[in-house]
């Protein structure tokens, strides 16, 4: 899959830097060469040692290293490579390189470096959604580095939330999604997928039927394309694609959270069915049957994201695009929700059950533009991704 490929792997300092071991291991199993740099933090946590037995050639440690600036220097190392690759990249690290820093080895080479920079970040959950890290990721984004991950799990550190570092797998497969070179390679694509689930109470939630096929096939017919795709999934009853950035939401709340979290994007897709309404009364205890009668739950409103992204007046991505769950009507409702959504496409489909297409394998849709309305014939809903995907592409080609 990698084979000819050079990486530089530059390991920042984290608990997460164990992992740059197996990631070592896992591009060397699928050809790649590694040239590791060892950033002074990240000695703390992988000794060079390891890093160089696993890599097979010696690490990069410091930026004055005479050896090596004689034999070939910073800038020439910064440039070998086909791909840099950051792994752990910590808050710090990203700061250097979104303020353009350099003092030291690591910096200076991502300084150096005319070739495409992957960051995979890893840190505590505070410092993620800290508003000054968020700032540099936005512009790091604008300078062309893509990211993969980070995933969201429990941490070293005891806390729960987006931060983690992507698996070993995860970042070879967001690898070779970049050299596949796909007509999508350097965009960014955003992707919200699955029902949402608005809790009444700790143990019941109202949700609907989405599996969340649809989402999943866009997402990685997207990928296959060669996108960066940030998937933002809620509860759905199949995984999640490979090659994405995976953001697990429950509520519509947080999925809106996360969508603005993801921005900026070249494109978006809506193919989340999203709970119109969530109570506002849900209880922080489970609610027990008594004698006083039923419980009374009340209701909000849940905010709408793709009318929102798409009204955005100043990020907005380039390709909106909505889908239409219609059981009546289907082009004349949907020519509506697109005006009404203020979104470039909608995909609209039929999904009375006698369809069989909620929680089905199959899709007939409609694509409906500024164009008109083009109908699809029926066919499984990854083949309705795979055309969507291409369309997106030439959308995109001429943005
Ligand atoms: O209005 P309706 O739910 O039919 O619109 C469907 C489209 O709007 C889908 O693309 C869905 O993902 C999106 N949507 C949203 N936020 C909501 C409701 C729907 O993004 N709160």
């Amino acid at each position: 899959m990698l084979s000819g490929k050079h990486i530089l792997l530059i390991i920042g300092g984290g608990i997460a830097a164990y992992k740059s071991l197996e990631l070592i291991r896992r591009l060397q199993d699928q050809g790649a060469k590694v040239t590791p740099v060892l950033t002074r933090a990240g000695e703390e946590f992988v000794t060079p040692l390891s890093v160089s037995a696993l890599a097979g050639v010696a690490v990069h440690r410091d930026l004055f290293d005479l050896t090596s600036e004689a034999e070939m220097g910073h800038i020439q190392l910064s440039r070998s490579a086909d791909l840099v690759l950051v792994a752990p990249a910590t808050a710090d690290l990203m700061a250097k390189m979104a303020q353009g820093l350099a003092n030291d080895l690591a910096s200076t080479l991502l300084l150096a470096t005319d070739t495409p920079v992957m960051v995979a970040p890893a840190m505590n959950v505070r410092m993620w959604t800290h508003p000054a890290t968020q700032r540099n990721i936005a512009q790091l984004r604008a300078d062309g580095v893509t990211f993969v991950g980070p995933n969201e799990g429990g941490m070293a550190c005891g806390e729960f939330g987006p931060g983690r570092l992507s698996e070993p797998h995860e970042i070879v497969d967001a690898v070779a999604a970049h050299f596949r070179a796909g007509p999508l390679a350097g965009k960014r694509i955003i992707v919200t997928s699955g029902p949402t689930h608005e809790p009444i109470d700790p143990v019941r939630y109202i949700a609907n039927r989405s599996s969340g096929a649809q989402g999943t096939a866009v997402a990685r017919a997207l990928v296959d394309l060669g996108a960066e795709v940030v998937f933002i999934s809620g509860p759905a009853s199949v995984a999640p694609p490979k090659g994405v950035t995976l953001v697990r939401v429950e509520t519509a709340l947080q999925m809106q959270e996360a969508v603005r979290a993801a921005l900026p994007a070249d494109a978006a897709v809506f193919a989340a069915a999203v709970a119109d309404w969530r109570v506002t009364s849900a209880s922080d205890r489970k609610l027990k049957k008594s004698k006083d009668g039923l419980p009374e739950l009340s209701f909000a409103e849940n905010p709408d994201i793709l009318k929102t992204v798409s009204h955005l007046p100043e990020g907005r991505p380039a390709l909106v695009v909505g889908f239409a769950a219609e059981t009546n009507d289907v082009v004349e409702n949907a020519t509506a929700k697109r005006l009404r959504k203020g979104c470039d496409w909608i995909v609209a489909n039929d999904v009375s059950p006698s369809t069989g297409i909620m929680g089905g394998s199959e899709n007939a849709v409609i694509l409906i533009s500024d164009q008109g309305a083009e109908s699809w014939p029926r066919m499984p809903k990854e083949a309705v991704a795979t055309r969507l995907a291409e369309r997106i592409s030439t959308a995109l080609l001429y943005s």
